[in-house]
């Protein structure tokens, strides 16, 4: 049994409930319970061996071991955890594939959109991907409808207003013109919700297909789609390397 105790912050930043600033707020908000009883003492200490612990009345787990697992993201399934419609959530394929930790995507993925997802139980892992001062790149494969000239591609690496944001710049690439279609390849370091689409029907190309090729600069050739792996050694030191966590 593990009798060592710790602060109840720390507990719930184990959870992956995010930082422990953020996981403070919610013991000040009055939603963490401990064994039945809500807590307010941010010097509260428990052992998370023993302790039942909620937040919102949901069980919370500690886990002190980090876990980084990657996802080739087939089309059809939801990019979050639960889903309030019953669809099959990334983590319903994580726990098929035998992975039953309490784990939770890095970002988001649109239903459609295909490639590399990771899949973490860690908070502060998450919270460095997903934030643009890390400047993560991740690099998109997309087929718009119509032809793209190159001063759109101009636009695009610019930065273009996709309804109140103006988008960073990036970079951008034609693969291919065909009949009424390009194909492309788009590299950007922020996340807003459905970025890539937005940006291409901001210029009157509306995207067909959307598949994630790489992020932090690996790109997990080896998964096919709808496989799950962890991360190499070496690909998680790379990883934390790149956002500073090494
Ligand atoms: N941008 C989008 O529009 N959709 C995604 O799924 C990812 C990036």
């Amino acid at each position: 049994m593990n009798e060592r105790m710790i602060r109840i912050n720390r507990y719930l930043a184990g959870s992956g409930l995010g930082s422990r600033r953020k996981c403070e707020k919610y013991v000040l908000e009055g939603k963490v319970r401990v064994n039945g009883k809500e807590i307010s003492d941010l010097a509260f200490k428990v052992n998370p061996g023993k302790d039942d612990v909620t937040v919102c009345g949901e069980r919370v787990f500690y886990n002190e071991k980090s876990t980084v697992l990657v996802m080739n993201k087939p089309a059809g399934i939801v990019c979050s955890v639960s889903d309030e419609l019953g669809r099959r959530t990334v983590i319903d394929l994580t726990r098929e594939k035998g992975y039953n930790q309490r784990l939770f995507p890095v970002g988001r993925l649109d239903m459609d959109t295909t490639g590399i997802l990771l899949i973490t139980n860690d908070g502060k892992l998450t919270n460095r991907m997903i934030h643009p001062r890390y400047h993560v790149k991740k690099v998109y494969r997309v087929r718009v409808q119509g032809n793209i000239s190159g001063s759109t591609v101009s636009t695009l690496e610019s930065g273009v207003d996709i309804g109140g944001y103006i988008t960073s710049p990036c970079s951008v690439r034609i693969i291919e013109s065909g009949r009424g279609y390009t194909e492309l390849e788009i590299a950007i370091s922020e996340g807003k919700k459905r970025q890539i689409k937005r940006m291409f029907l901001s210029c009157g190309h509306p995207v067909i297909k959307l598949h994630r090729k790489s992020i932090g600069g690996l790109s997990f050739k080896d998964l096919d789609t709808g496989e799950v792996r962890p991360l190499s050694r070496d690909e998680e030191r790379l990883l934390r390397k790149r956002i500073g966590l090494d």
